[in-house]
């Protein structure tokens, strides 16, 4: 026969009405092979939501503050690692910010004959959006003097001289917009021209940062690759720096660089214009925060204590919506069969 709750206790036992620990219904028991598939849905609801809170636990809370930056006119550290499908001596570069001191970058940058591999490199628009949390950042982060740890693309390892030329090292700039752009040597400013067949600004960004250089941190354009088949072509990009601080509250870290947002705008160019690759850069007057705080594990625990409990309850009122719906559907049922045909009415039941 169906349940419903009216069969459940007493109705006029006061006692009973107060009882806190829902009873089980006795539909539970009958109907086990159900009840084991439902267990099995809730214990894989459980895990899930168990596997999203750790995830959460172990990533930590952000938050993100913003500052208008008062550390006005300090210098600020460039960081270049870039390799150009050009011969050394057949390349200029150039850095220039607004504070209008010029700077003898050629002579800071150390130049190294290798070859053109873009085998590791991607393009930029196919940029895959990053998420990196500041635990992974400061993780990550450890800081080098340029040169020592550099990496050097394999074609220099094996000492090919290919006609391409590395470019790396650090430079001070003011810490004021500026730019810097890689050119011919003589083109585009007072001297001998070189052969313009031999023009090729195709390059790899190995490592392009501002700031204290952090060989593990990623910024958007290290290993991007860009090649054009043609001799007179601009590569420019436009770079937007904003000084950012990572700090963790549960270790007292506190990481001091820089992210910079990077568009490009390249074309072709007459042979009248000057073509190479050229960096804009841009310092925002803000400065970003970025805190990490971690829950403590205890509190980890009270969670995934609610999360079964929570789940195991919502399970249960389910399941007893389900059975009060099959009920009621299977009381019509027999009343219609009843009124129609008769007989056979009851094996809805025996199934509950
Ligand atoms: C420049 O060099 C790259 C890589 O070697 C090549 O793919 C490209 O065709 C060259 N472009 C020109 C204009 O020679």
């Amino acid at each position: 026969m169906a349940l419903n709750d009216a069969d459940f206790g007493d109705k006029n036992s006061g006692l009973r009405s107060f009882d806190a620990f829902p009873k089980t219904r006795k539909t539970y028991k009958i109907s086990s092979s159900r009840g084991g598939v439902l267990t099995i849905l809730l214990s894989l609801l459980s895990i899930y939501l168990i596997y999203y809170e750790l995830n959460h636990h172990l990533d930590g809370a952000e938050t993100q503050s913003f500052l208008v930056e008062h550390a006005v006119g300090h210098y600020m550290q460039i960081n270049l690692d870039i390799t150009v499908a050009m011969p050394c001596e057949a390349l200029h570069i150039n850095v220039q910010d607004a504070a209008l001191d010029h700077i003898l970058a050629g002579d800071i940058l150390t130049k190294d004959p290798t070859s053109f591999d873009d085998t590791n490199a991607h393009r930029l628009v196919h940029l895959p959006g990053r998420e990196e949390h500041v635990y992974d950042i400061l993780g990550k982060a450890r800081k080098s003097k340029f040169g020592k740890t550099s990496r050097k693309p394999f074609a220099f390892l094996r000492k090919l001289d290919t006609g391409s030329c590395r470019i790396y090292g650090s430079m001070n700039v003011n810490k004021v917009q500026g730019d810097f752009h890689i050119t011919a040597a003589g083109h585009g400013y007072a001297g001998a021209h070189i052969d313009h067949s031999t023009f090729n600004f195709s390059h790899v960004v190995n490592e392009l940062s501002f700031g204290e250089y952090y060989p593990k941190l990623v910024n958007p354009l290290d290993d991007v690759a860009a090649v054009t088949e043609h001799n007179f072509f601009k590569f420019q990009y436009y770079l937007s720096v904003v000084p950012t601080n990572y700090y963790s509250e549960n270790s007292g870290r506190l990481l001091r660089t820089n992210q910079y947002a990077v568009t490009e705008h390249s074309r072709e160019v007459s042979p009248y214009q000057v073509p190479g690759v050229f960096f804009k850069f841009d310092i925002e007057p803000l400065s970003l925060t970025i805190r990490e705080r971690r829950m403590s594990f205890t509190r980890f625990l009270v969670r995934v204590v609610n999360i079964v409990g929570g789940v195991m309850v919502g399970g249960n009122w389910a399941m007893r919506l389900v059975e009060t719906i099959v009920g009621c559907w299977g009381k019509r049922k027999r009343t219609m069969d009843g009124v129609i045909g008769g007989g056979g009415g009851y094996s809805s039941e025996k199934r509950i």
